[in-house]
């Protein structure tokens, strides 16, 4: 059985489909919910679920990402994970972090990669005047949103969608997606899924 720990800043709603997903014959289990938000909504929805999570809040860390990665990693390193999946973790990351854990940790981004990497990414496809959005899940390098993409799901941008109507219908998709693509890449197959 594979070891997925899951780094979460917000709500959680991936690392819940994530985590909803790895029963039965799912090859990996969630053994740990970290965020860096002691706020964040998903820690509860993580408990209610059984899964142990913990905190590591940046803050005191200010001008210091190497010693809050430092910090990051201890939980992390006592959980034994075979796989990170990043579901809403909103902490850039290191190289050095990073590479520690190369062809081992996935993320989702709510755009089409390579388009719009980074933030804003509804109101940049809105703003471009796009006539699809979607979301991607690719593997973490180095460089930001630009790993190799595992996976990705399109939706139709319609008359009259805003920033929140655009993302809902984005994260429907990215609660489809991205369980898909950890199911498959927990059994060692990391050929693209496209639903
Ligand atoms: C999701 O839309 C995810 O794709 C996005 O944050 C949201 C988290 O929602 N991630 C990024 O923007 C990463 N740069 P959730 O906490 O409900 O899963």
């Amino acid at each position: 059985m594979k070891r997925v720990v899951i780094l979460i800043s917000g709500g959680g709603s991936n690392m819940v489909a994530l985590c909803r997903s790895m029963t039965g014959d799912h090859p990996a289990r969630p053994v740990l919910v970290l965020s860096n938000e002691p706020e964040a909504g998903g820690l509860a929805r993580a408990r209610d679920m059984g899964i142990p999570t913990a905190v590591v809040d940046h803050r005191p860390f200010r001008g210091d990402r190497a010693g809050f990665e430092a910090e990051l990693l201890k939980p992390i390193e006592a959980a034994r994970p075979d796989i990170l999946c990043l579901a809403g973790f909103m902490r850039i990351l290191t190289p050095g972090f990073v590479d520690r854990f190369a062809g081992r940790m996935l993320n989702i981004h709510p755009s089409l990669l390579p388009k719009y990497p980074g933030l804003h990414t509804h109101a940049r496809a809105l703003a471009a005047g796009d006539a699809e959005a979607g979301c991607t899940v690719h593997e973490v390098t180095p460089a930001l949103d630009a790993g190799p993409i595992l996976g990705q799901a399109r939706v139709p941008i319609r008359p009259g969608d805003t920033e929140a109507t655009l993302a809902a219908r984005v994260l429907a998709e990215e609660h489809r997606l991205y369980p898909a693509v950890l199911r498959r890449f927990a059994a060692g197959d990391r050929r693209p899924v496209t639903p």
